[in-house]
C-alpha cells in the first residue's frame, strides 16, 4: 500500500507555495506601477528644473558683452554634479554648461522635449523663438537604483513569511487534528474484541460523520457476532440433555445386547455419541472465548489456579504430569480463571492425547508469567505447526478429535493480550512439542489498589 502523506506536510507547503507565487505577482504587478510613477516625477522634477533654469540662462546671455562666448558656469562650492545642462543656440553653439556637463552626452542639435540615451535621460526646452536651447541630462543609474531598491523592499517581507506561513500552517493544523489523533488513541487502546462504541469529543465537522459510521459498523459488528455466539453457545447447551438421556440409553442397551454384532454396533454408537459431546462441550468453550469477559476486574494469581487445574488431570492421567512453579509465591495478571483453566485444560489435554506415552508432560509457569507445556513425541513439521491454531484444523493423528482445542487456547489469549507460539522440537530437544503462553503481568500497583 502506498503510505500516506501527511495532511500537515501538504497542507504546510501547498499554502506556503500558494502565498508566495500571489506574493510574487502582487510584487511584479506593484513594481510595475512604482516603476511608472517614479519615471513620471523624475521627468516632472527635469522638466520644471529646465524650465527655471532657461529664462535665468536667457537673461545672464543677453547681459553679456559677447553673448556667443560659452561661458562655465561656476560652482559656488566644490560638488558632485547630479543634473547637468547645456544652453546652446540653434546651431548647437555651446552658450552656457554647468561645471560638470560633459557635451558628448547630449544630442548633436539641441531639441525639445524627452529623449533617452543608453545612460541618460535628457530633456530640452527653448526660449526667444527656438533660438536659445537649454538641455538637462540626468543619469538613468539613479532611477533604475531607486526601482531596485522598491523591488528589494517588496520582496523582503517574503523572506520572513516563508517560515512564518510553513510554521503558523503546521501549528494551525496540529491543533485542529488534535481531537482526530485522540479518537485515533481510543481506537488503539481498545483491547481484542471490545466493540463499544467509541466516544468522540470535538471532531472537527469532516472527520464526525466517519466517526459515527464507523460506531454504526461496530454495532452491527457486534450484534452479528453475539447472534452467532449465541446460536454456538445455545445449540451446544440444547444439545446436552438430549445427548445424554441418549448415551444413557445406548449404554444401557449395550449391557442388554447379547455378546455378538449388536453390542459391537452398540458400543460404536456409545463412542460416536461421547465424541459429539465432546463437541458440544468445545463449542461451548469456543463461544465462551470469543464472547468476552475474559479478562478479571481483579488481578489472579496464576499460580493456585495451574496447580488446581494439573492436580485435577494427574489424577485422571496417573500423574504423568510434571510441573514447575516460580521461586517467588504468586504471578498475578488479569485474566479470568474460568478463561485461564479452558486454555490450560485444552493445553494439557493435548500434550497428554498427542505426546510420547513414556515421557512425562511438562508444566510450568516463570515469575515473568510465561506459561510452557511441553510433551515428547515426533516433531511437528513448520508448514502444518502454523495452521493448527485455526479452527477444526487437525495434525496427522490417529486420535479423534474436533481440531478446536489450540483454536480456544489462541482465542482466550488474545482477548487476554496474552501471545502464543507453537513451537516443534521443543525448545533445547530433537524432538516433541511445546506451547509457550506470555500472559500480561498485573503491575504490582494494580495489585495493590485491588487490595490484593
Ligand atoms: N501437544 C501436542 N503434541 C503434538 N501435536 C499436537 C499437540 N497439540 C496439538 N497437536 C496437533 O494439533 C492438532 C490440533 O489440536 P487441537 O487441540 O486444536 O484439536 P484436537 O486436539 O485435534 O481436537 P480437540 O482439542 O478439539 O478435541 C491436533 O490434531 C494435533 O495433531
Ligand atoms: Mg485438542
Amino acid at each position: 500500500m502506498k503510505p500516506s502523506s501527511s495532511l500537515q506536510k501538504r497542507l504546510g507547503l501547498g499554502l506556503t507555495l500558494g502565498m508566495t507565487l500571489l506574493w510574487l505577482a502582487a510584487t511584479v504587478g506593484a513594481w510595475l506601477v512604482v516603476q511608472h510613477e517614479l519615471n513620471e516625477a523624475f521627468d516632472s522634477a527635469l522638466e520644471e528644473t529646465a524650465q527655471r533654469i532657461l529664462p535665468l540662462a536667457v537673461l545672464e546671455i543677453s547681459n553679456r558683452e559677447s553673448p556667443r562666448d560659452a561661458q562655465h558656469v561656476a560652482p559656488l562650492k566644490v560638488h558632485k554634479e547630479y543634473l547637468t545642462y547645456l544652453v546652446r543656440d540653434a546651431k548647437g553653439e555651446i552658450l552656457m554648461q554647468s561645471h560638470d556637463a560633459e557635451p558628448k552626452i547630449f544630442r548633436s542639435q539641441p531639441a525639445e522635449g524627452f529623449s533617452t540615451t543608453e545612460k541618460y535621460r535628457l530633456y530640452g526646452a527653448s526660449a526667444l523663438r527656438e533660438t536659445v536651447f537649454i538641455e538637462i541630462a540626468e543619469p538613468l543609474g539613479h532611477r533604475r537604483e531607486a526601482a531596485r531598491e522598491a523591488l528589494v523592499a517588496l520582496l523582503l517581507p517574503l523572506l520572513a513569511l516563508i517560515p512564518i506561513s510553513l510554521f503558523g500552517t503546521w501549528m494551525l493544523v496540529r491543533i485542529s487534528l488534535r481531537s482526530v489523533l485522540a479518537y485515533r488513541r481510543a481506537v488503539e487502546a481498545r483491547g481484542v474484541g471490545d466493540l463499544s462504541p467509541i466516544t468522540m469529543t470535538h471532531l472537527p465537522a469532516e472527520i464526525a460523520p466517519l466517526a459515527e459510521a464507523v460506531n454504526h459498523l461496530l454495532e452491527r459488528l457486534r450484534k452479528t457476532l453475539e447472534a452467532e455466539r449465541s446460536f454456538t453457545a445455545n445449540s451446544a447447551h440444547e444439545l446436552r440433555t438430549p445427548l445424554a438421556a441418549t448415551l444413557a440409553q445406548i449404554q444401557r442397551l449395550r449391557h442388554e445386547a447379547p455378546e455378538g454384532p449388536l453390542r459391537l454396533r452398540a458400543a460404536k454408537i456409545e463412542n460416536s455419541l461421547r465424541e459429539l459431546t465432546r463437541l458440544s462441550e468445545k463449542l461451548m468453550q469456543l463461544a465462551k472465548a470469543e464472547g468476552g469477559g475474559l479478562l478479571s476486574e481483579t488481578p489472579q494469581d496464576l499460580i493456585p489456579l495451574l496447580a488446581h487445574v494439573v492436580d485435577e488431570w494427574n489424577h485422571s492421567s496417573g500423574q504423568r504430569i510434571e510441573l514447575q512453579l516460580p521461586a517467588q509465591t504468586s504471578v498475578y495478571s488479569t485474566i479470568d480463571p474460568d478463561a485461564f483453566a479452558i486454555l490450560l485444560r485444552n493445553l494439557i489435554e493435548n500434550a497428554l492425547k498427542y505426546g510420547a506415552t513414556d515421557q512425562p508432560v511438562e508444566v510450568s509457569l516463570t515469575d515473568q508469567a510465561l506459561l510452557r507445556v511441553v510433551n515428547g513425541g515426533p516433531p511437528v513439521p513448520e508448514p502444518v505447526l502454523q495452521s493448527l491454531t485455526e479452527r477444526f484444523v487437525r495434525g496427522s493423528s490417529d486420535t479423534s478429535g474436533s481440531g478446536l482445542g489450540l483454536a480456544i487456547a489462541k482465542t482466550i489469549a488474545q482477548g487476554v493480550g496474552a501471545k502464543i507460539l507453537l513451537i516443534s522440537p521443543a525448545t533445547g530437544r530433537r524432538e516433541g512439542f511445546e506451547v509457550c503462553v506470555w500472559f500480561p503481568l498485573a503491575s504490582i500497583t494494580d495489585t495493590q489498589r485491588y487490595g490484593k
